[in-house]
């Protein structure tokens, strides 16, 4: 029987074609049931998106999840020791929390591949993700890391476990500056500072990037990992799909389960990874399995935004969020003085969106609480925070610069005769819950939270709260309220985010524009 193709949906004909490639290659596929056991997924849950599983009561009184992750299911089916290779793959439903937390079905096709792996599974592997991203479309990116290599280089420069989270989030922000700061406080020799910082600070093609690692083997010799990820990085470069692998130490997972290489997809268009996978013998070693497992699943159903990506003119536009506001118009001058001017932005309107053709940069006004959330889902390419929005949403983009503007601090704030009665729990009120919970979970101090949305400094006066947690500039309003900082939580300035898709898609002007402004931070401090 011959299927018409114009009777196949856009991403039924890219789940096909997945399948075909991936039989073509010896997988093998791989059906399973809707439905597990929920105390397999409450066992495991660390390893799942979301601690939130759909459940339900089967006719024999079992609960029961619908299946919120395929590679668990598909190991646990795996017999407990494998000899040579087992090759699978399959085309099934997840279903997971989505933002507004409901539930949705999210369709994933993807492969395994377990037993004696090498760097010749490791490469194949490789191979099939990148042809699995131009089987959709040509305009895509591979962003390749290495969990082994990233903690073999911070062990050869001695950084201690308590500093490893602050490089970890330097990395993750594609800061390059915080990045070189963070590896130097391991007070190890400058020469492999340098070395290492360099390949933490990747965001290259191949060609880039086998000289920066070859350079970290010649400073670290005798690294196993870096030895080996430079043999599959090699291989790479001389398949076909090359040109779309990038090296990225940003890409990260967490290595209670992964070790090894580990790696997300990108196209055109998608903000978001459309793949995402590595390798996890640390997770086939907990599910009690003698054997290494490397694998990677294809989000399918967010092809949908490919279709939608395709039907607006292609823009070469760089779009930027700017903070609405008197500090917006003050990060508005170093960008113009770093090579992106918009004149008629300063011109009195109402209007938000303003562009200049010469010079391909389009600019929107946002409120300051909203620009995270454009450039997250990545309607704007590039924008402007404070520190105390990204440390109370954690959005998922790259910090790249501090622009050292709009600088203040956020603190805790009380009443000037204040005595924490630490019998019971301390009432918080504040903007920033997140900030407020994670900073006195630091401290091992039990809180209770009240979240407000403006005016912070009435609660303790009122009687609602025993103390505040929100921004001090000059401190005038704590003091007009008989207030006073009774401890900093963090700095804070305005920082220069970009999207994650972005950042890769529209290489050129993100890279030109934060050296300008680099430049222009330079100057002014
Ligand atoms: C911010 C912050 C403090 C004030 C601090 O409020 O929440 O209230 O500024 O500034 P200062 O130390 O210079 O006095 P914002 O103006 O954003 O208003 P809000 O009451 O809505 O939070």
């Amino acid at each position: 029987m011959k299927i018409k193709d114009s009777v196949l949906e856009s991403g039924e004909r890219t789940v096909l074609a997945l399948r075909e490639l991936y039989s073509d290659y010896g997988y093998e596929y791989y059906r399973m049931g809707k439905f597990e056991e929920y105390d397999f997924y409450a066992k495991n849950k660390d390893f799942l998106v979301s601690d939130n599983v759909l459940t339900f009561t089967d006719t024999n009184g079992k609960l029961m999840a619908l299946k919120p992750d395929v590679t668990l299911s598909i190991i646990k089916g795996c017999d407990a020791e494998i000899k040579g290779v087992r090759k699978v793959y399959y085309s099934e439903n997840v279903y997971r929390p989505s933002a507004d937390d409901a539930f949705k079905e999210i369709m994933q096709t993807g492969l395994e591949c377990f037993g004696e792996i090498g760097a010749a599974e490791v490469g194949e592997v490789l191979t099939l993700a990148v042809k699995s991203l131009r089987t959709i479309s040509d305009d895509c990116v591979l962003d390749v890391s290495d969990l082994g290599v990233a903690t073999a280089l911070l062990d050869a420069l001695g950084v201690p476990d308590s500093e490893r989270g602050a490089v970890a989030e330097a990395v993750g922000s594609k800061n390059a500056d915080r990045i070189r700061e963070a590896l130097s406080a391991s007070g190890a020799p400058a020469e492999r500072v340098a070395a290492a910082a360099k390949v933490f600070s990747l965001a290259d093609d191949l060609s880039v990037a086998i000289p920066v690692l070859k350079e970290a083997d010649g400073v670290f010799w005798g690294i196993p990992a870096l030895t080996e990820f430079l043999s599959v990085l090699t291989a790479l470069g001389e398949s076909e799909g090359a040109g779309a692998v990038r090296v990225d130490f940003s890409v990260t997972g967490d290595p209670n389960y992964y070790n090894g290489i580990i790696f997300k997809g990108f196209l055109r268009g998608i903000p978001s990874p459309v793949l995402s996978g590595g390798r996890y013998d640390r997770l086939m070693k907990r599910l009690r399995k003698n054997a290494c497992a490397v694998g990677f699943a294809v989000y399918t159903d967010l092809l949908d935004r490919l279709a939608s990506a395709a039907a607006l003119p292609k823009d070469d536009f760089l779009n930027v969020a700017l903070p609405k506001g008197r500090l917006g118009e003050k990060i508005y001058k170093m960008f113009a003085e770093a090579g992106f001017p918009c004149p008629a932005l300063l011109e009195e309107s109402r209007k938000l969106v303003f562009e200049n053709e010469e010079c391909r940069v389009r600019y929107f006004w946002v409120k300051p609480s909203d620009v995270t959330i454009y450039v997250e889902r990545g309607v704007a390419d590039v924008g402007v925070a404070g520190k105390d929005i990204l440390a109370e949403y954690a959005p998922d983009v790259y910090e790249l610069l501090d622009l050292k503007k709009g600088a203040c601090r956020m603190a805790v704030a009380g009443p000037k005769d204040f005595k924490d009665d630490k019998g019971r729990a301390l009432r918080v009120a504040t903007k920033f819950s997140d900030v407020a919970r994670t900073y006195f979970r630091g401290k091992g101090r039990e809180i209770d939270v009240i979240h407000l949305n403006g005016s912070i400094e009435i609660a303790p006066i009122l009687g609602l709260s025993d103390v505040i947690v929100d921004i001090v500039e000059t401190g005038t309003t704590l003091k007009e309220n008989d207030l006073q900082v009774l401890e900093t939580v963090f700095p804070i300035s305005a920082r220069l985010i970009a999207n994650k898709s972005a950042a890769k898609f529209k290489k050129v002007a993100v890279d030109r524009l934060r050296a300008g402004l680099a430049a222009v931070v330079e100057k002014l401090s």
